[in-house]
């Protein structure tokens, strides 16, 4: 894939990263082999790993605990995502079909427990305490930022301070951790381990809106997910917020929809329209840009390096991703 030369300095070592990956599928009972090799097999663009050993390059750069962090940090991500395409009812996810569409609900709410079991044993090879806790702190965000979203769908009250604390959670609150355990695992000094989890925390936020965005704008076949389906489902996310706070009268077309019983199709391509008619997509890629300012702000005392400039390569490309 395109993206991973994107890794610079630690490309070569996402390959060890990968040999773990593949290597959970490796289970006994045949009904979750076949489960985990449709999830576990099919890609997607290790960002969060990758950011993990970067993050793991400013001081002792140790493969033997950044390896297994990385991939534990892969593995929580695509657990999560499992259990995302059950609650927004996916078909697709990294081109291929769901665990839910093939294999229905319950068994991908289990399917994603074991992952984050497995997920749980992987960070636990760090022999880091520090880095375990954070481990289940963020996923204790993730699941209240992702319940949010659920509890608060169809709910036009919301507002963008309410968007914004719900992708720190079940978004950003992952990448910042995922630089942050690189950071302390391979001893970084403390100002450096902050620089490195602001980084990535912002990085997320510009991560999800990007992500937004593209529910409105993307390709299905590049995202190799569905898109469109936010609003479909009450999701308000930042560009329907700001139409919402542009006009918060009762014909804004978000608001009818969210309050319609009858002709939702007919509301929801409405909708969608007004998103496209009016400025809202451009400003929110203006505030993704401001996030992605932040995350480079974060990391400007961090000493020059090849990752340090991949980092900061990173944020163009997250910015104006397509995929
Ligand atoms: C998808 O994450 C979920 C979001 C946070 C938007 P990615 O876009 O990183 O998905 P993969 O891992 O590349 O499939
Ligand atoms: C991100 O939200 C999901 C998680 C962080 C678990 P989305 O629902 O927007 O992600 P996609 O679009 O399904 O990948
Ligand atoms: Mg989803
Ligand atoms: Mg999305």
């Amino acid at each position: 894939m395109v993206v991973q030369s994107l890794y610079g300095p630690v490309q070569q070592d996402m390959a060890r990263v990968e040999a773990i990956l593949s290597g959970i599928r490796d289970v006994e009972y045949g009904p979750l082999a076949r489960m985990l090799s449709q999830v576990m097999g099919a890609g997607g663009k290790r960002v969060r790993p990758a950011l993990a050993l970067l993050a793991g390059t400013f001081r002792d750069y140790d493969l033997e605990l950044l390896v297994p962090l990385a991939a534990s940090i892969e593995v929580l991500h695509t657990a999560t995502l499992v259990h995302d395409d059950v609650i927004d009812v996916a078909a697709t996810r990294r081109g291929r079909a769901t665990a839910n569409a093939l294999f229905s609900n319950a068994p991908s709410v289990m399917l994603g427990d074991f992952m984050f079991a497995h997920a749980a044993e992987l960070v636990a090879r760090t022999g880091n305490v520090r880095v375990i806790r954070l481990f289940a702190r963020t996923l204790m965000r993730m699941a209240t930022g992702e319940l949010d979203q659920d509890v608060s769908a169809f709910d036009a009250s919301k507002r963008i301070g309410d968007y914004l604390q719900r992708i720190g959670g079940k978004t950003a609150s992952l990448l910042g951790t995922a630089c942050e355990g690189g950071a302390i695992v391979s001893g970084a000094p403390e100002p450096w381990v902050e620089g490195l989890r602001d980084y990535g925390f912002n990085l997320g936020m510009a991560f999800q809106i990007v992500d937004d965005i593209l529910d409105f704008t993307g390709n299905e076949e590049v995202m190799g997910k569905p898109v469109g389906g936010d609003l479909r489902e009450g999701t308000l996310t930042l560009p329907s917020l700001l139409l919402l706070e542009d006009d918060p009268s009762r014909r804004n077309p978000v608001r009818r929809l969210f309050n319609a019983r009858r002709g939702r199709e007919r509301l929801l391509e409405d909708a969608i329209a007004a998103i496209h008619a009016a400025d809202v997509l451009d400003r929110s890629k203006a505030m993704a840009r401001e996030f992605g300012d932040r995350a480079a702000h974060a990391i400007a005392e961090l000493p020059d390096s090849e990752a340090h400039r991949t980092l900061l390569h990173l944020i163009d490309h997250v910015l104006d991703r397509e995929s």
